[in-house]
């Protein structure tokens, strides 16, 4: 089966509805033009210049343990205080609000240790975000603010519109249950008849790696091209602005395109809904706490400062 067209839209009022409902039917939505470019330039930059910096790190034995998988995942928050203020001035400037009050009926808020940068590198071709769903959330979602809802933001530093360059690949919402029961049953086998779950390789094990990664790069182009066969597969091409939002629940891997030959850094970040709590028995007011215990932390970016420009 080819890939599929996810529908695309800029935010606008005649248009929202629509965005709501292809995320209501299909988990997801590319949506354009909506980010800064200049600021999209400037976080790339920041991007790579922090990756050199733990790329040298690592070569002269200078990471954490703690650090090293990290490292290996290829993903870091963004920590830097300019950036950090650029990126809540450029989304209070954009038409994302008005979508995220729209999605949630109400306020949202953003985690501040909840937004990432990722790199995936042809140096190191099997270092990437293999299928997952997210959900990072959760917890803060349904007992803190009970918005349940969870969404990510996921936005390419660059053009992704080649084959050279990966993108993002996801699982239509209707086939949630069924990309589950295959991923998470099915297994493979390497040399030395050693089988490995395939759902193993959306984790990283850098013994798996060095022993095997000619056999596993082999067995990963197999099992995506089953995937992309038999499952309701969009991986958008999407131009430098755009995103894609998309449920917590959606299964997405990156997607390395036929001759994946270009560097690639994208950002994420999630929304919850910032409701007002409700008195629920089953927490005992606990929600309050974890609440209370968040913005402590200075975690959460609460919305109270936004307001929703008219778009009329
Ligand atoms: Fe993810």
């Amino acid at each position: 089966m080819p890939l599929l067209e996810s529908c695309r839209f800029r935010i606008k009022p005649k248009t929202i509805n629509q965005i709501v409902e292809s995320i209501e039917s299909t988990g997801l939505c590319v949506i354009e033009k909506v980010w800064d470019q200049l600021f999209l330039k400037e976080l790339c930059q920041h991007g790579n210049s922090l990756f050199k910096l733990k790329d040298k790190a690592i070569q002269k034995n200078n990471l954490s343990t703690t650090e090293i998988p990290q490292y290996f995942g290829a993903f870091y928050s963004i920590e830097d205080h300019v950036m950090d203020e650029e990126f809540y001035t450029c989304i209070l400037q954009s038409k994302f609000p008005y979508l995220f009050k729209k999605l949630f009926n109400g306020d949202f808020a953003l985690m501040r240790n909840e937004r990432v940068l990722r790199r995936v590198d042809p140096i190191f071709p099997l270092r990437f975000s293999a299928f997952h769903t997210d959900g990072q959330l959760k917890d803060l979602a349904c007992r803190g603010l009970h918005s349940k809802r969870e969404f990510t933001i996921w936005t390419p530093l660059v053009n992704v519109v080649d084959d050279k360059t990966p993108r993002l690949m996801l699982i239509d919402k209707k086939d949630t249950e069924n990309f589950k029961d295959f991923y998470m049953n099915n297994a493979i086998t390497l040399p030395n008849q050693v089988k490995v779950r395939i759902h193993v390789l959306s984790t990283l094990n850098i013994d798996l790696e060095k022993k095997y990664q000619p056999e596993l790069l082999i067995k990963r182009k197999e099992i995506y091209s089953q995937i992309t066969d038999r499952f309701l597969c969009y991986a958008p091409k999407i131009k430098l602005g755009d995103c894609i939002i998309f449920d917590r629940d959606i299964w997405h891997s990156s997607f390395i395109p036929e001759n994946f030959s270009k560097k690639r850094i994208s950002l994420d970040y999630r929304i919850v809904g910032d409701h007002i709590p409700t008195e629920d028995m089953r927490f005992d007011g606990k929600f309050f706490r974890s609440k209370k215990h968040f913005l402590f932390r200075k975690d959460i970016f609460f919305t109270e400062n936004y307001r929703v420009k008219s778009h009329s």
